[in-house]
């Protein structure tokens, strides 16, 4: 070898190793091999880069599996499985070492403040079946390499400000489910290989700036319900396949758009015709046969350029080192950067299949093996509602007498809690969660989530229990708005308004005389009895027809208290939709409580006696103050000594008639034989025989 030739190699070789960024990464993790925690200790910091909020991923924690470190989820094999950061106001960035936790499976950093680019590294995560990276502030392109992610469900990107054009190799992620990109600056076409995609079912590419036809391709997914193209600039002829999704299809504001069989569409010039188009549709029919790596794409070959320029740039090293050959480089430099390149792409396919990635070979054959075999298991079904209800389908049965606009769609509910995001939680109970959430029309409801294992396991009684539901509408029940059952997601959602004021059991046991309502006043007392009893007259009227509609819950918890100070019963006709299992559990939490009447545990049944005890114990509680109603209080109200069963925080402060009325009616509910509790309907006009106008 001539001394020439020799220095070109070597020199060639020092290119390969400071520009070939796999290289470089793969010295690296054999200086610290294996080490997640050392991995999530740096990703910590670019992620919360003040440190302000994964303060429990402690550098000196010896395990991170043991649920200590905020978010992080871990296989039996005490690997990391899962980060859930979801609205935890991360204001960082998301760093290429998060491709090093190779056995992650959920990655949800969504509805936080994390800017800059996508890493391509996170391809390198080839379990991964979620990631959530919507609501951020990320910017850049969608990286090509996420093609890699052969096992991705759901990729969430919706709600940044990614720009560049939508990678054609996204149509080989053969087992995506979502793809959600809508509300970004996404520019260029809609790649037609996404029509290979056999079990996409949601394609929302809505408010970007993409241009071009819709490919016909796009019909091809068998299992599209969903595709949205509002607001782009798209034009030409619509595919007239796509009428086959029925409402899922969405196109409005794209002034260019024409076709017929729209109704809403003009018809297109002839020009427009898919005999002559006038435009070519970007990556059509036409390119059908090829793979997507054949495809022309303009806008990665200046992204290549600028990737490498600026590797070079933020290396010390190759500044040092640069300065030393400059000579060199200079005689080698043209030669070395047209071999370099030529090489680059031998280089990075020979990575990938050593690396147990998949080859582009490999790939195309994997690609045509996989549309033969359209694969059965979609573990992870992610529909606009669940299935029988969702509004693109025909709706037969109970279905037809619940009103459509009580169906919402799973977008709906995530985008108004912000994605469940803690910030939102509400509460808690043994099978829900309540997340306060802002519908779209900028009303504030409260959101009830509830697994779908927790419901009543037949789908007909669960129609019939929402039927019930739905048709409950009373000034003094809490108005449920809609709901949304996800099978993907295995969980149900119910939406209600949102109650401003909590609910009852915040207002016992008082201690605070001042501030907003903490000590409520008598008047106020008195008139939430009366509007509580007439929930419950409202509910057991109905119950005359239908014989099992009782509440079965009623306590303090269950009454919101809303601006007004106006009593809201929540929970009316819940127990329809829930499983054995959880009813006995939240009779469990009742009876604790002292609400549930003595004959349950008898005859094992409830019937409109055993709410009107619970009524009277709810009557006892408010007007002492107190959660715990003791013999003591009884006694007070058997002997009419009110100043011993009325709240001391009133400071006498009450009306003794009402007291005296209250006193009785309670002692009455609350009496041990069934038969002798009034009904509902002799209590209420009692209550408003007296005083108080409110
Ligand atoms: C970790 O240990 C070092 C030295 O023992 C100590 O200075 C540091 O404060 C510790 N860091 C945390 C987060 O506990
Ligand atoms: C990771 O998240 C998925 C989806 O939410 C869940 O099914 C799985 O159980 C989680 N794994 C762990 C170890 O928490
Ligand atoms: C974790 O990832 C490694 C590397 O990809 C893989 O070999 C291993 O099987 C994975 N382990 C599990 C439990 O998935
Ligand atoms: C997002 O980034 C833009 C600039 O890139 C900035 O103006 C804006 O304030 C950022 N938004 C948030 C929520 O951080
Ligand atoms: C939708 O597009 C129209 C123009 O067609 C624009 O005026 C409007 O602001 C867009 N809406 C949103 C929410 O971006
Ligand atoms: C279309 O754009 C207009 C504003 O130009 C907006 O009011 C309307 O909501 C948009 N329609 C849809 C379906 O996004
Ligand atoms: C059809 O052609 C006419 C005349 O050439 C033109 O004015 C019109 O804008 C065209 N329509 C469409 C949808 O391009």
């Amino acid at each position: 070898m001539k001394p020439l030739s020799l220095l070109l190699s070597l020199s060639t070789l020092f290119l390969v190793l400071l520009y070939n960024p796999q290289l470089q990464t793969l010295a690296k993790n054999q200086e610290t091999p294996n080490s997640e925690l050392a991995i999530l200790i740096k990703i910590k910091s670019f992620l919360d880069p003040e440190g302000q909020t994964l303060t429990s991923w402690s550098p000196n924690a010896t395990t991170y599996c043991d649920g200590s470190f905020e978010g992080v989820a871990c296989n039996g094999l005490g690997q990391v499985m899962n980060i859930s950061l979801q609205g935890k106001g991360l204001l960082g960035q998301i760093p290429p070492e998060i491709g090093q936790l190779k056995n992650l499976s959920g990655l949800y950093l969504h509805f936080n403040g994390l800017h800059g680019e996508i890493p391509k590294e996170i391809a390198e995560l080839t379990q991964l079946t979620e990631l959530y990276l919507n609501v951020n502030n990320l910017s850049g392109q969608i990286p090509q390499e996420l093609e890699k992610m052969e096992n991705v469900q759901v990729l969430q990107l919706c709600y940044n400000q990614l720009s560049g054009s939508l990678p054609t190799q996204l149509g080989s992620l053969k087992k995506l489910n979502v793809l959600a990109l809508q509300y970004n600056q996404l520019t260029g076409a809609i790649p037609a290989t996404l029509g290979n995609l056999e079990t996409l079912q949601r394609l929302d590419l809505s408010f970007n700036r993409l241009f071009g036809s819709i490919p016909m391709k796009i019909a091809d997914a068998p299992l599209l319900q969903v595709l949205d193209v509002r607001n782009n600039t798209l034009s030409g002829n619509v595919p007239l396949v796509l009428k086959k999704l029925d409402e899922g299809f969405q196109y409005a504001n794209n002034t260019e758009l024409c076709g017929s069989g729209f109704a809403d569409l003009k018809i297109c010039n002839a020009s427009f015709g898919p005999e002559a188009p006038s435009k070519p549709e970007p990556y059509g029919p036409q390119s059908k046969g090829l793979t997507p790596k054949a495809i022309p794409q303009s806008a990665y070959v200046t992204r290549d350029l600028s990737k490498s320029k600026s590797k070079s740039t933020n290396s010390g090293l190759a500044a040092i080192l640069g300065a030393i050959l400059t000579t060199m480089l200079l005689v080698a430099g043209i030669f070395t950067f047209i071999w370099y390149r030529q090489r680059k792409q031998r280089i990075g396919a020979a990575f990938e299949s050593s690396d147990s990635r998949i080859s582009t070979d490999q790939f195309q054959v994997n690609e045509t093996a996989n549309r033969r075999s359209a694969s059965p298991l979609i573990s992870l079904e992610y529909s606009t509602g669940w299935d029988p209800m969702s509004k693109g389908q025909t709706r037969s049965g109970f279905l037809q007498e619940i009103p459509e606009s009580y169906v919402f769609n799973v977008d709906d509910v995530e985008s108004a809690t912000q994605f469940f995001s803690d910030s939102n939680l509400l509460g808690k109970s043994s099978f829900s969660a309540t997340y306060r959430g802002i519908l779209r029309d900028g009303s504030i409801v409260a959101i009830k989530r509830i697994a779908k294992t927790s419901c009543v396991s037949d789908e007909t009684e669960f129609l019939k229990g929402l039927k019930i539901l739905t048709s409950l509408k009373h000034e003094n029940l809490l108005r449920l708005r809609g709901f949304c059952c996800s099978k993907g997601r295995g969980e149900c959602f119910l939406i209600y308004d949102y109650v401003a004021k909590g609910n009852l059991l915040q207002y016992l046991d008082a201690k605070v005389k001042t501030g907003p309502g903490y000590v409520l006043d008598w008047s106020t007392r008195f008139s939430i009895i009366k509007g509580i009893a007439k929930g419950i007259e409202y509910i057991h009227a109905i119950k005359e027809k239908k014989p099992d509609l009782v509440h079965q819950n009623i306590s303090a918890e269950k009454v919101l208290i809303d601006h007004h100070y106006t009593p809201l019963l929540s929970g009316s006709g819940l127990h329809k939709l829930l499983a054995d299992d959880i009813i006995f559990s939240t009779l469990k939490a009742s009876a604790a409580m002292g609400y549930l009447a003595p004959e349950y545990t008898i005859t094992g049944r409830f019937t409109d006696k055993s709410d009107i005890y619970a009524f009277g114990v709810l009557v006892f509680q408010i007007i002492s103050g107190k959660t715990r109603i003791g013999s003591s209080i009884r006694q007070s109200a058997e002997l009419g000594k009110f100043e011993d069963f009325v709240d001391t925080n009133l400071d006498g402060k009450f009306t003794e008639l009402e007291a005296v009325l209250l006193g009785k009616i309670a002692l009455l509910c609350t009496h041990e034989c069934a038969n002798s509790r009034p009904a509902i309907r002799t209590v209420v006009p009692e209550l408003s025989s007296v005083g108080s106008s409110r």
